[in-house]
């Protein structure tokens, strides 16, 4: 359990006391306690205060804000500062600065802006982060190190393309092998010496809006992406673990972001946090996927959650304000997931530039009597009253939900066969089905254990590596229960598709292969027709976008397809192979198909919820501790729903009350309770 010298739910998040006069700094203090605000991250963007030039490191700032924040007994997550580089050191060393996909050199401005493989930005960031840690390496009011902030995009500059190659080299040791392994006989594209390899860009490779013709050349390099920016990561962590061993260091991340194999990012972390910054259209299955998918970057440690906005944010097409409980709904769905803190950015809006329309605890009034300010300081009250209960608890599950970030990018940079096929999207209509039920799921991918799991889901697993393959072929073997779909086993780690038929090196688990993908506008529909029922599953269902025409291999039939030339082929197979089931979903089913093909699997494997009915609207999910249990109930509408809760005998923890039988819970609201275990 990651200790942050805090023994309840650290409450707090972004301040930037460098934009404010001392006397702000004050008021800001006072109203931080009455909120139950105990932890500040700061630092966050001011590099070119710490460091006006070269030569000069001035910490006098940001000595008084630590010292004033330890003086209130408040906690410090200590930005590094290093996203955004100072305009000095720009002029003076341009190679800090990026290339856009577009070619262009950019210029001094905005943040996210330093090349991951620029010396002068390696040089720098490393240093700072270093400066940091041996002037606060006593420093106990610091609870964590925050290390830049959301890393962000892609450089296409000369000296990216130069550690580029150095990537490759480690990779393919000889040339020969790079051209095996990028196919490059495809379209004359044979390299004859290190040199020729280029950077995808506009420039180079890319052949229409909708693809760039060197497909595995594009996937090479979006994982050196991935590990360059990683590295320039690794040298701030290492840099203040030289001077504090035991500093808990992170970066916040941020969710499904394709950009970067989080997986691997998570391996260098400590602790995983991101900023959540849901979308009013995005339902709360969806964000409580995004939980899932970061708690399982550490194999199931709680994470914490970095960021939120208490009200709105600025850069959404239309900014919501967050309707009256729904910020203390999104607080507590991030702690049911596992969350260990809940933090806002921002707490005091800025006056100028662009974010002096986001949401923030303290706002342009300055008061404490606003619906936000109100909401925030009840929401620190209850934190408080929960106390230490929930810190480090976690969340059983029976049921594992694969999600890897090398298939996403090769699926998504293939051209055809669809362009409406989103890696996304696919995963998250399966965890909206189990999410439906009420059934934890841990979000797995490449090098996880699988044997404790009963249901392996992998939607559209198009790569595969010969680790994954062995994997989840044993995971079938000793009894395990597979649920694939559409695109499965096509291709391996350098994107080249398997010969002798998708899935691939999973033909025998699956007992099948596909012949053909026959791929259609989305509202140009199919139907899945069963050929028996399957627990409720029953008639016929409509299915769109993808249609894998298979051959079979051992796999029995279970529905077939109603219409087009291949009316009657299949459409659902189920195939026993050593001790355990793999079911093969052909298309994209609607949703009704999905939810009682999923409730069929999890009878079929004995995995419940913990209601056998949940109603609509509703998020329940467990986090246990020491022999204890810990329910969370979510209302996520805004009217009442009442619950059976059946067996379940609780005691809410917020209101002191037991819970049993039939419950109302109020629109968005939330009950935090333990569970109480009748002999
Ligand atoms: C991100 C950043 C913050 C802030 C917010 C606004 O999460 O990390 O600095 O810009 O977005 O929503
Ligand atoms: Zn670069």
């Amino acid at each position: 359990m990651i200790n942050l010298k805090i023994p309840k739910i650290p409450y707090g998040g972004d301040w930037n006391p460098e934009q404010w006069d001392r006397e702000v700094w004050l008021q800001d203090i006072e109203m931080f306690k009455e909120a139950g605000i105990d932890l500040l991250s700061i630092n966050i963007f001011s590099w070119t205060q710490l460091q006006p030039d070269e030569d000069t490191y001035d910490f006098a700032m940001l000595d008084d804000i630590i010292r004033l924040l330890k003086e209130n007994d408040m906690k410090v997550c200590l930005g590094t500062g290093t996203a955004a580089h100072p305009a000095w050191m720009a002029t003076k060393h341009p190679d800090i600065l990026r290339v856009d996909f577009q070619g262009r050199k950019r210029k001094f401005g905005d943040r996210h802006n330093s090349c991951p493989s620029s010396p002068t930005y390696r040089r720098f960031a490393p240093r700072l982060a270093e400066e940091l840690a041996k002037r606060y390496q006593h420093e106990d009011a610091i609870s964590l190190w925050h290390v830049s902030n959301e890393y962000t995009g892609v450089c296409y500059c000369e000296n990216c393309e130069k550690a580029f190659r150095v990537w490759l080299r480690k990779r393919y040791q000889t040339l020969d092998e790079l051209n095996r392994a990028w196919n490059t006989r495809f379209w004359n594209q044979t390299l004859t010496d290190w040199d020729q390899v280029v950077v995808p860009n506009q420039l180079t490779v890319q052949w229409s809006d909708r693809g760039m013709c060197q497909q595995p050349l594009v996937l090479d390099f979006t994982h050196f992406s991935s590990d360059n920016f990683l590295e320039v990561y690794s040298l701030e962590h290492e840099a203040i673990k030289k001077h504090i061993p035991e500093a808990v260091v992170t970066t916040n991340l941020m969710g499904a972001y394709r950009p970067y194999n989080y997986r691997e990012w998570a391996r260098k972390m400590d602790v995983v946090s991101w900023d959540c910054y849901p979308q009013p259209s995005q339902p709360p299955a969806h964000v409580g996927f995004l939980h899932d998918l970061m708690r399982g970057l550490k194999n199931g440690q709680s994470f914490l959650l970095m960021e939120q906005t208490p009200s709105q944010t600025n850069w959404q097409p239309y900014n919501w304000v967050k309707r009256p409980g729904a910020m203390r709904l999104g607080s507590y769905q991030a702690v049911a997931h596992g969350a260990d803190s809940v933090l806002f950015f921002q707490m005091r809006q800025s006056v100028a530039a662009c974010e002096k329309f986001h949401g923030a605890v303290i706002d342009h009034t300055g008061r404490n009597d606003t619906r936000v300010f109100k909401e925030v300081a009840a929401l620190g009250a209850e934190l408080q009253k929960l106390g230490p209960e929930l810190l480090g608890s976690e969340l059983q599950s029976e049921v594992a939900l694969w999600f890897d970030w090398e298939t996403w990018w090769a699926l998504e940079n293939s051209a055809g066969p669809s362009v409406d096929l989103h890696y996304m999207e696919q995963v998250a209509r399966y965890y909206s089905a189990l999410h439906q039920d009420g059934i934890s799921v841990d979000v797995v991918g490449p090098g996880s254990d699988l044997s404790k799991y009963k249901l392996l889901v992998t939607p559209t697993l198009y790569l595969l590596h010969p680790e994954d393959t062995d994997a989840i072929t044993a995971f079938v073997q000793n009894g395990g229960t597979l649920l694939s779909s559409f695109l499965t086993g096509v291709a391996d780690v350098n994107d080249h598709v398997f010969r002798g038929g998708a899935p691939g090196p999973l033909r025998e688990v699956f007992g099948l292969w596909s012949e053909e993908i026959d791929a259609l506008p989305p509202a140009q529909k199919n139907r899945v027709v069963m050929e028996a029922p399957l627990g409720e599953l029953q008639g016929s269902y409509e299915c769109n976008l993808l249609f894998d025409l298979l051959r079979l291999n051992g796999a029995e039939v279970l529905a077939t397809y109603g219409e087009d030339f291949y009316a009657g082929q299949a459409a659902l197979t189920r195939h026993i192979y050593g001790s355990g089931t793999a079911y093969y979903v052909a298309t994209s089913p609607e949703e009704t198909f999905l939810q009682g093909l999923i409730r069929h699997v999890c009878k079929e494997k004995g995995i419940a919820g913990l209601l056998p009915e949940v109603p609509e609207g509703l998020e329940i999910t467990r986090r246990s501790k020491d022999g204890k249990d810990y329910v969370f109930l979510l209302n996520h509408k805004p009217t009442k729903i009442t619950v059976d809760l059946r067996d379940l005998h609780l005691h809410d923890l917020l209101l002191d009350e037991e819970l049993s039988g039939s419950i109302i819970l109020k629109g968005r609201d939330v009950k935090v309770c333990r569970q109480i275990h009748v002999q």
